[in-house]
């Protein structure tokens, strides 16, 4: 799945930077997203804990970073009668279209699907909520089918990338067909954690060899932008409203997306962060300005910086390299 503000074109930079200051240990990386960062440096043999605030994020980082002992889908096997996640990918990609409100809201009123597609997300969301329901799944069994049916709906959602607006033609992608994609580990390494919480708490839970901080740095809300891979996290029908089919309700605010209170959020997570090394990813067109991220960040320890050239993802159709800037603070 593509995601606003990824930095996977950037993960071998930060590789770097992370294995001049250690070269193994526990890497914090509580605004995490879809888990791209963690993903590599726990392929690269380091412990990982993650974060996000976002309940779809967070079930991303479960599939791609914990690699859970316990999803060993044990309960659903035994009562489907498969046993393998060969098995259940099949099921979920052959169960029989359905009507309801997904379609009546993603496919009839707003152009996000056709209509085959959004009927056949719309069953396995209630096959998946029926599973859950009969106490089929644990927490993170039901965690991975959701992002798998995330990440299956996402390749067939006929958007610019994010779920902000509908494309007016139907695009290429939205006319494939709809395959359920079960999200798996690409390489162990190291172990992973994952948090659906705040990076002020999971900042201060522990003491970090390498804090690698990548928060929202402009005005645009991941929420918001993001809001049916989370309305589908939460099993939810909520009441939406306007052309995106947004929810009326109960969207997460983030500090770092206002110009009003990003410093002061960054200010008071940091002096609560326990970590030898941080490293802070940012660009210099921030609602934070340069000097004043230098004041903040300085305080903390010794501090250089690395700007780098990445092709960074946008909703833009052509390709535009990002001016990365990275801070490195040593605490030790
Ligand atoms: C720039 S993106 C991270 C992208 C990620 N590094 C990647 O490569 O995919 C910022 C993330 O921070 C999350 N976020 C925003 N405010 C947060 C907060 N206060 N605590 C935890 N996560 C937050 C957003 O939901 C978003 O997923």
């Amino acid at each position: 799945m593509r995601y606003f503000g990824s930095k996977v074109t950037a993960n071998e930079v930060i590789y770097e930077i992370v294995k001049t200051h250690a070269g193994s240990g526990l890497v914090c990386d509580p605004f995490g997203g879809i888990g791209s960062v963690g993903t590599y440096l726990r392929s690269k043999g380091y412990n990982v804990w993650s974060g996000d605030l976002l309940t779809f994020a967070h079930y991303f980082q479960i599939s791609k970073i914990k690699f859970p002992n316990e999803a060993n889908f044990s309960t659903l096997f035994t009562k489907i009668g498969v046993n393998s996640l060969e098995g259940i990918n099949s099921i979920l990609n052959s169960v029989e279209p359905k009507n309801g409100w997904f379609v009546e809201e993603y496919s009839d009123r707003r152009g996000f699907f056709t209509r085959t597609n959004a009927m056949k997300i719309e069953a396995c969301r209630e096959l998946i909520s029926g599973w859950t329901r009969e106490g089929l799944l644990n927490a993170d069994e039901k965690a991975m089918l959701l992002a798998g049916l995330i990440s299956g709906m996402d390749n067939v959602a006929n958007t610019a990338g994010t779920y902000y607006a509908y494309l007016k033609n139907w695009h290429r992608k939205a006319l494939n067909p709809f395959r359920f994609n079960l999200v798996v580990p690409s390489a162990r390494g190291g172990h992973g954690q994952c948090f659906h919480e705040s990076a002020d708490l999971l900042t201060a839970r522990n003491r970090y060899n390498v804090l690698y901080l990548d928060p929202p740095y402009n005005e645009r809300s991941y929420s918001r932008y993001y809001h049916l891979p989370e309305t589908i996290a939460k099993c939810e029908c909520p009441e939406v409203k306007g052309m995106s089919g947004i929810p009326v309700t109960g969207h997460v605010v983030s500090g770092y997306n206002s110009r009003a209170s990003a410093c002061e959020s960054l200010y008071k997570m940091l002096s609560k962060a326990k970590f030898n090394t941080l490293l802070f990813h940012y660009t210099d067109n921030g609602l934070i300005k340069p000097k004043i991220l230098i004041d903040i960040l300085s305080e903390h320890g010794k501090m250089s910086t690395f700007t780098f050239d990445a092709k960074g993802y946008t909703t833009r159709t052509t390709a535009t390299r990002t001016p990365h800037k990275i801070y490195v603070v040593q605490n030790v």
